[in-house]
This record gives C-alpha cells, structure tokens and sequence, in this order.
C-alpha cells in the first residue's frame, strides 16, 4: 500500500523507492518527519518541547508540514491571510483525515475561526513521485483575504548544506542551469510577468553537499503563471522548501462556502541530478501530459516563421510546403502573419479572420495542398493579446488589462486581452472555436509574445486575482477545444520558452523552446530543459540560422521532438535528400528518443563534447548524439561511456558505415572511443540489442 497509517498519528506515503512521512504531535501541529529510505514509521517519536530560548520560539524550530503566518512563527510561512475583523494570524492544528485510493488528505483548521487549511498527498509509486497541495477553504460567514497560499512546504531531511539548481535565463537564453551553495538565508526563485516566463524556473533540485551519499532533492510545480519557489536554510541548518503561486501583487478574497486550490507539486528525491530528469521525463509521460496524444508520438513539423516570417501567402506556403513533404515532413504549421491586417507586428493580433489578399480562397486552398502531399496542418495564433491597430481593440478598447489612470504600456507593439471577463474569454474560445470548426487543423501553435503590465482588472472586485484567474481561463480554453477537438494538438509557446512549466505539459502536447534555433545555443537551452522536463515536449527545429552544418544541426535537434524551420526555397536537391535521410532516421528512433530514458553523458563546459543518450525501456534500442563545436588539440580522443544498457546482453553499434558489436558492460564502463578533428564535429551512434 502507498499510503498507511501508523498508530493513531503517524502517516506514511511510499513510492518504490523512498517514504515521505508525517505525524501529529499532543500540540495538534501537523510535522513533517522523513523524506527518504524507507524505515519502520512506529519508531517515530514527536518531540513536543516549549521554546529554546526567548529568541527562538518552537515554532520556528520544528518543522511542520504547512506553516501559516501565526503566533511565534518568525520564518517565511506557506500561508498568511486576514479575517473579516482586521485578525492577522493563523493557527492550524489536526482535525481529521482521510486515505483512499493513493492519496491521503489532512484536514487542518483554525483554532478560532472557520478556516480549513486541506493538504492532499497523492503518491506515484511507480513513478517515484509523490503530488501535494493545499486547498484553502473557507467555512464560516465572513470573507477571509488570503495573501500567500503556497502549494507545498517541503523540509529537508539532512542538515547539510545543499547545492541549489534552478534556471536563469532569458529570452533566447532559456534555462541557463545555474547552481548556488546555499549556506544560509534564502534563494528565491519567481515570475512576476504573469506566465512562467523566460527567467526562473518554477521547480527547484537540492543536491547535497555532504561526504555521506545523501540524495538529490527535488520539487517541481504544476503552474504556468507568477509563481515562487524559495529555499531557506535558517541558523540550526534546517533547509525548507516553499513553492506556490507568487505571493507579489496576489491576494484572493474568499467569500462564505468559497476556497482556493492550490497548484499541485510533484516532488521526490533520487540518486543522482541525472535519475531526476528521468524520474520526472517518465512521470510526465504516464501522468501529466492530455491523454489524447500521451502515447502517441509526436509528428516532425515544419514551420514557417524562419523561412517567410509575416510574408505568408497562399502561395508561398503551397511551395514551401511541396518541399517540407519532399524532406519527409509530416505537419506543416503557418505561422504568424496569416490573418487581420498582419503585414507586421503594429497590426492585427486580435482579427482572426484570414486576410483575403494573402489567401484570396481562404484557408482551405493551403490546407487541402497540404493533406494532398500527405501532411496535417497546423497554424498559429496569438489568442491572449491585441493590437491597438485592429478592428477588435478600436471595437472594445476595455477589454484589455489596465489601470484608468495610467497609459498601457506597448511591448511589441500590443497588449494583453483581460481573460477574466467571461465576455473576453468568450470571444477567445469562439474564435478558436470557429477556426477548427471550418478548418481541418490538426495543431494549434499558441503564442504568447510579452509579459502583463498595469496589471488592473476593474471587473474583478480583487483586481490582485487576475493574475491567477489569467493562467486558470487560458487552461480552460484550451481543456475545451482539446475536448471538442480531439485530434488537435496544442503547442504553448510564449515568445520560445516562456511558458514550458508542468503546467503547460498538463494541457498542451508541447512546448516551443526558445526563439534562438542556433544549434550550439540551443545544446544548453536543451540541457537545461531536461533538467526536469520531459524530451518528448521539447520542440526543437533546424535552421539557416547558424554556419554550422545541416548534419549538427540535425544532431541537436533531433534530441527532441524534431522540427524543421529552414527557408526551404533556397535548398538545393542535395541538402533536401540529406535532411529526408535525416528525418527518416528519426523516425526509426522517434520512439526511443520520446518515450526514452534520456541520460546526459558528456558536456560542453565539462568535456568540450556533448553526449546525449536515449534508451528505450527495453533496453534493446538506443541512440547516442554525441557533438563537439569545436576541438583543441590534445583533447581530440573522447571516451563516451554509455547507461541504462543491459550489461550482459550484446549490441550492435553502428556509426556511419562502421558497425560493431559490444557487450552492455564493455558499452557502459570500457566506452566508445572517437577522434574528432575541427570544428561541428557529430556523429549519431545507434545502439541496437542482438542477443541476450
Ligand atoms: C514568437 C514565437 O516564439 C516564434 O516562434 C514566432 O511564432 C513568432 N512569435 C511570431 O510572431
């Protein structure tokens, strides 16, 4: 059993391979007690003691599972909130609980007033993965504000200090890993731009620094929108975890009968930085991606915006389409510029309807070219935004976010549509509605290109709502298209990387990386993706941007789920039957690379050599994209020890024309010897069981 009772207080949640365990001490207080190997849970004892001193309350001592804002506590909390009479703190002690299936639920409530505080643990055995959050309820008469709501306060379990592992990026700088010795205070990480945005990252790693072989923590939160995720360690060298919605500029009011479910965190720990990007790739797999396309591979695309940009046109797209279908492509998307008065980005977002000079018989003359040379089609919009130069703005100049007296801020020339007003989120799903209704498009590519600014909303009564009230109206939309529509994917995009979050991964099939396609670039903004993302979301695209050769391009890109964004009117015959034999090998090895453990071997930083390895469950097929930008002399010879193979089984490798055969052991701990000279040096090794 997954989750169980031990006594009368003690709580235990257990995957395959570790326990999470929890109890209630004589005090009432909900403690966190283990996160770890697996131990007998009877033997716990909760230590109930007064405070240590007159500086230190026990409060800020002990480590409980969900702290508010209350009484001696002095360190950051999971919850603050005011009642109805100015009262500003929060007691929560055990009420009741319950186990069924594999989740148990905790009810806490106020000592006073009628406040419940509901933490529900759900446990993926198989997976590694136990899921928390907090559902904040109101049960009393009078409104209650609540300005922080975290989704998860996680303890550490050792002592020690630990390395934290998050992302600082950009746009075109997507999730730059940066690692940061955590001796004391607080690190946090956040988004105040109203998507996850191209920043911080919203999970965090905590890898030990200890001479013992204490594990790799992590946590990891379902959100797309301002979130915060911060890690303390106070002066008794207690590491704390906090991850939730950010509490910048957030408050919710919650009237009688009214509550707040939280994002859910999914959060675990493992043996190594590497397991953990393998444990989340195969949770998402299993339990988080929309079921419709969850065990479906995804198709090698090709999109526009590279090769045409706003110039689409009926025409230009059937050629450029004629050559995608030669270089084996299976979805042709049209990107931005199709629709309203787009020659630009000063014009149009907001007028879905196509632009009768550049598609004089509609869409439907591309489309039907399109499935006649044996490829969907999909296209792009941008549904959450609006031009002050369009039809939709000059008709409904309120339905943006802002405050009366200030001047909306422009950034990129257009500004953000007010999603919490039904009539607004109406229109959006109606159009999309629309779209797919008369259109056979088997993908939507769902672009989001700037952060909110003068964040108000004067229909909402708590205009500090918006924020999250935002997020949840644009999962509904897209819950209900995918209902009504099947077949369609969803692609979340927010000017490349600023909304691929777990969030995203629940209601889209995929996630556009970054806007920067330059392949050695990209090598980081892929591996920092990985950390805890799954690869089968990881849209990835060869360019013309870059000298390098089609070849490394190919090897970088195809470490995802490939696309193709060249400007494919100027490639010779040669360069198309070379990206054909490409595509051709992807698909041999789509599946592995998708549905595969994906273990990262070697690094630019550390070895001048990316090695980048997916094996598929198995273990009988696996391939290897090993690529050097450039190599210096004496450090030409690399040795690429491979994972996850079966050591006693015998493989064929084969690099180029040149085979072999191996065993797992000698592939895995002898290694793959190469010499490479010069510079976009790459080889794909495919690895492929031949006895047992
Ligand atoms: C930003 C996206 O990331 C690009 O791929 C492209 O779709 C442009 N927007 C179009 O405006």
């Amino acid at each position: 059993m997954a989750v169980f009772r031990v006594g009368e207080n003690i709580f235990v949640l257990e995957t395959e391979s570790f326990q999470y365990v929890l109890g209630v001490g004589s005090d009432g207080l909900l403690r966190h007690l283990h996160w770890g190997e697996k131990v007998q849970a009877k033997d716990f004892e909760i230590k109930v003691f007064d405070d240590i001193n007159s500086n230190h309350s026990y409060l800020d001592v002990i480590c409980q599972e969900y702290s508010p804002f209350g009484g001696k506590l002095f360190r950051d909390c999971a919850f603050k909130c005011q009642f109805s009479d100015g009262v500003r703190d929060a007691v929560f002690t055990f009420k009741d609980y319950s186990i069924s299936d594999n989740t148990l639920k905790i009810l806490l409530c106020d000592v006073h007033y009628q406040l419940e505080a509901e933490l529900l643990y759900t446990v993926y055995a198989d997976c590694n993965v136990i899921g928390r959050k907090a559902v904040i309820r109101n049960t009393g008469g009078n409104s209650i504000l609540c300005e922080k709501i975290m989704s998860a306060e996680l303890s550490f379990p050792e002592k020690c200090e630990y390395e934290i592992i998050n992302s600082n990026g950009t746009w075109c700088g997507e999730n730059q890993i940066v690692k940061q010795h955590l001796s004391g205070g607080s690190i946090s990480f956040e988004s105040r731009k109203g998507t996850s945005a191209h920043g911080n990252a919203p999970f965090f790693i905590a890898n030990p620094c200890s001479e013992n072989s204490e594990k790799v923590l992590f946590g990891v939160l379902e959100y797309s929108g301002n979130f915060k995720v911060t890690v303390s360690r106070d002066g008794f060298g207690v590491t704390r975890a906090m991850l939730g919605v950010n509490d910048f500029d957030f408050s919710v009011s919650l009237k009688s009968g009214e509550e707040f479910s939280a994002p859910w965190v999914y959060f675990g720990c493992s043996e190594s930085l590497n397991e953990v990007s393998r444990i989340m790739n195969r949770f998402a797999l299993k339990h988080i991606f929309p079921e419709q396309f969850r065990e479906k591979p995804l198709p090698v695309l090709y999109n526009s915006w590279e090769a045409t940009g706003f110039d689409v046109t009926a025409e230009s797209q059937k050629e450029l389409a004629e050559k995608a279908a030669e270089a084996g492509v299976e979805l042709f998307v049209t990107d931005d510029g199709w629709f309203g008065e787009r020659k630009d980005d000063f014009a149009g977002l907001g007028d879905w309807y196509v632009n009768k000079e550049k598609f004089p018989n509609g869409l439907s003359e591309l489309i039907t070219h399109v499935n006649e040379l044996g490829m969907d089609f999909g296209l792009w919009i941008e549904p959450e935004m609006v031009n002050p130069d369009s039809n939709l703005y000059r008709a409904h100049p309120d339905w943006i976010y802002n405050f009366k007296t200030r001047t909306p801020s422009l950034m990129r020339n257009q500004l953000v549509l007010n999603l919490t007003k039904p009539q607004v989120k109406e229109f959006v799903f109606d159009f999309i509605d629309r779209l797919l209704g008369e259109n056979n498009i088997k993908y939507i590519k769902w672009d989001m290109n700037r952060p909110f600014s003068e964040p108000g909303a004067e229909n909402l009564e708590n205009g500090k709502e918006l924020w999250f009230l935002h997020t949840m109206a644009v999962y509904d939309i897209v819950d209900r298209l995918k209902k009504k529509y099947p077949e369609t994917q969803f692609e979340s995009c927010a000017s490349g990387g600023g909304r691929c979050d777990y969030g995203a991964f629940r209601h889209f099939d995929e996630v556009w990386t970054s806007d920067n396609t330059d392949p050695v670039d990209r090598i980081e903004i892929q591996n920092g993706y990985a950390l805890v993302n799954p690869t089968k979301a990881m849209r990835a695209w060869v360019t013309d941007v870059s000298a390098a050769p089609v070849s490394f391009k190919f090897n970088i890109a195809m470490q995802g789920a490939l696309g193709i964004g060249m400007n494919l009117f100027s490639c010779d015959k040669e360069t198309l039957a070379l990206m054909r034999e490409y595509v051709t090998l992807y698909k041999e090895y789509r599946d592995v690379i998708q549905f595969g453990d994906r273990y990262a071997l070697m690094n630019l930083k550390d070895h001048m050599l990316n090695a980048v390895e997916f094996v598929n469950e198995k273990k009988n097929k696996a391939i290897v994209f090993v690529a050097a930008v450039h190599t210096k002399c004496m450090h030409r010879y690399f040795k690429v020890k491979l994972k996850g193979l079966d050591a006693d089984s015998r493989y064929l490798v084969q690099i180029g024309e040149k085979k072999f055969q191996k065993s797992g052991s000698y592939l895995m701990n002898a290694g793959i010897e190469r010499y490479f000279y010069g510079d976009y040096k790459n080889e794909i090794w495919t690895v492929n069981k031949i006895s047992d």
